[in-house]
C-alpha cells in the first residue's frame, strides 16, 4: 500500500468518523467539536467544505473550510490528523493550498489557532501563513494567521 496523503471531497458516509475524530481527546483540547447534525447542514451549505484526508487509501483526518462571501479567501476552520507526526499535517497544508486555489477559484487562506498550540503553529509558519493579530473569543486568546496562494 502506498504511503501517500491525498484529499477529496468528503463524502456524507464519512461525517459520523469525522464527528468522531473532532471529539478524540487529543483533539478535542485544539479544535471545536459539533453534532453530526450540525455538520450534516454546513455539509448540505455551499460556503462549507468537508475534505477528507486519506492516508495510505485510509480515512485519517478531516479538513473544514468556509469560503468567505468575499469570493477571495477561504477560512481553514478545522484540520485534524488521526495519525500525528508522521507529516501527514503538513502534506495536507499544500493540497490544501493546491485545492482552494484550483478548486475553489480562491486566492487566500486564513485560520485562527490558540496560542498555546505550538504544533499547529509550528506548522502553519513552516508553510507560509504569516501571523496578522491576536484576537479572542468567548476569552480565549486566538492567532490568526493568514497566507497568500
Ligand atoms: C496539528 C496537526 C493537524 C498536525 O498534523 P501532523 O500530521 O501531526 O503534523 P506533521 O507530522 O506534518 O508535522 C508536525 C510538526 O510539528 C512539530 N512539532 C510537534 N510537536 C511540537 C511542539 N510541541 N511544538 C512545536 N513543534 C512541534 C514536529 O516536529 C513537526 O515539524 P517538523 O516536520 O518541522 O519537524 C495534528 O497534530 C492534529 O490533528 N492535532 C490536533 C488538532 C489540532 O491541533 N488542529 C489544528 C487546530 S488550529
Amino acid at each position: 500500500m502506498e504511503m501517500t496523503t491525498r484529499i477529496r471531497k468528503a463524502a456524507p458516509g464519512d461525517l459520523p468518523k469525522i464527528v468522531e475524530m473532532e471529539l478524540d481527546g487529543e483533539n478535542s483540547p485544539f479544535v471545536n467539536s459539533d453534532s453530526l447534525e450540525k455538520h450534516t447542514t454546513w455539509y448540505e451549505d455551499d460556503s462549507f467544505v468537508h475534505l477528507a484526508i486519506d492516508f495510505s487509501g485510509k480515512l485519517t483526518g478531516y479538513v473544514l473550510l468556509v469560503l468567505d462571501p468575499d469570493g477571495k479567501s477561504v477560512e481553514l476552520r478545522r484540520i485534524v490528523v488521526m495519525l500525528k507526526g508522521r507529516g501527514i499535517g503538513q502534506d495536507s497544508l499544500n493540497l490544501i493550498d493546491d485545492y482552494c486555489r484550483n478548486k475553489l477559484a480562491r486566492k487566500s487562506i486564513w485560520l485562527d489557532v490558540l496560542p498555546t498550540n505550538h504544533r499547529a503553529k509550528h506548522i502553519y509558519e513552516k508553510h507560509g501563513y504569516e501571523f496578522i493579530r491576536e484576537g479572542e473569543h468567548n476569552g480565549q486568546p486566538l492567532h490568526f494567521y493568514s497566507k497568500p496562494i
